[in-house]
């Protein structure tokens, strides 16, 4: 996939020779890009929370490498002390944000590197983490690219895409998920009209996915979430792409909270809903959806930001969950690294999450 015009860093990155996390701040995009060059584990603590750095594959891998940067400070010169220490910085970064699964999946990878390397030097041990936090950064890459392909079936030169959310090159490393598909086919000569929600209330739809589908010269329109249904009503969309935070074994799908509205339209007007979903965005440790913790966010996003002043009486109450969960029954499909799971989605999971391939 070629490079885009406007962006052409990686939306996550460790620059190994001056040990620093490199991530492009979200918070202040489209109308500024700038990198952040980050060591402290409460910097990278807080970029995760803040969402300078968001979406569920790129804080698994910004997780890694803040994980790696901490380790690799330390001074403890016993396994014991060592292993207590990275124990700390692992609970800590996991305390950023609840719902994307893959935070929790790339800090277990890195706790079960440290621990293969129990009887071996500090160093060694370090050297181990280094080398699980790139392998976590190259493999997001592969993966987004597998995605793209088999999305990429699913789809013709003309459609009309909604998606919700970003779910695209700034969500992982490079491509993204839910958008890969659309990247790759308009590196391919493919056409696509794209309808981005704004999604309330923090607009990565907005912001985010209309950035960096504008910067790959796609058609790219913007509507406000309560549009979705007179687009879709207007016969203007042929599919849905969406990504999602956490997938339970049976296929509920935690994503953007308004994705579950969309599902629901898009079953009434009978347009495939599809969910982009790296492996590791499976949690098969989670029976259903109703098991998936749901983030809470801070009132003054919906009542304040964006606003030149408050725009609810200070007296109302808000409600702010950052995800939803859609139930199975509304998804069509699943696009993974690995093909293309149809329902029921219990059994094409686990297949899949045991080592083989979808069925084609
Ligand atoms: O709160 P955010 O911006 O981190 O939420 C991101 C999403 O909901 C994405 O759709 C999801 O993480 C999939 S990213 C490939």
């Amino acid at each position: 996939m070629k490079e885009c015009e406007r962006l052409r860093t990686d939306t996550v990155a460790l620059d190994e020779s001056a040990k620093k996390l490199v991530i492009i701040d979200q918070t202040l995009l489209p109308s500024e890009v700038k990198l952040l060059y980050l060591d402290k584990i409460e910097d990278i603590w807080d970029a995760i929370y803040t969402l300078k750095v968001r979406g569920a594959p790129a804080i698994g891998v910004a997780a890694a490498i803040g994980l790696y940067l901490a380790a690799d400070k330390s001074r403890a010169d016993d396994y014991g002390a060592f292993y207590a220490e990275f124990r700390k910085s692992a609970d800590y970064l996991a305390s950023s944000r609840p719902t994307a699964v893959n935070l929790f999946w790339a800090i277990e990878r890195m706790d079960a590197a440290a621990r293969r390397f129990t009887g071996g030097t500090i160093d060694e041990i370090k050297q181990a983490l280094l080398c699980e936090a790139k392998a976590i950064l190259a493999e997001d890459i592969e993966v987004c690219a597998g995605i793209g392909e088999y999305g990429l079936t699913l789809i013709k030169d003309g459609d009309g895409i909604l998606t919700h959310c970003n779910a695209g090159q700034l969500a992982a490393v490079r491509y993204g998920t839910a958008l890969a598909p659309m990247h790759l086919g308009a590196e391919r000569g493919m056409h696509f009209r794209v309808f981005t929600d704004e999604t309330r209330p923090l607009l990565q739809g907005a912001r985010l996915s209309a950035y960096e589908l504008t910067a790959h010269g796609i058609d790219t329109t913007v509507i406000c979430d309560n549009m979705a249904a007179s687009v879709m009503k207007n016969g203007w969309v042929q599919a849905v792409f969406v990504g999602c935070d956490r997938v339970a074994a049976n296929g509920d799908a935690a994503n953007k909270i308004g994705t579950l509205g969309v599902a629901i339209l898009a079953a009434h007007y009978n347009i495939p809903f599809y969910v982009c979903a790296p492996l590791s965005t499976i949690d098969m440790r989670i029976k259903d959806g109703s098991e998936i913790p749901i983030e809470q966010r801070k009132p003054e996003e919906v009542t304040e930001m964006w606003y030149k002043k408050r725009m609810a009486p200070s007296g109302a109450k808000v409600y702010n969950p950052a995800f939803d969960v859609t139930e199975h029954s509304l998804i069509t499909a699943f696009v993974t690294e690995r093909g293309i799971l149809r329902p029921p989605f219990d059994e094409s999971i686990r297949r899949v999450k045991n080592g083989s391939t979808a069925k084609p």
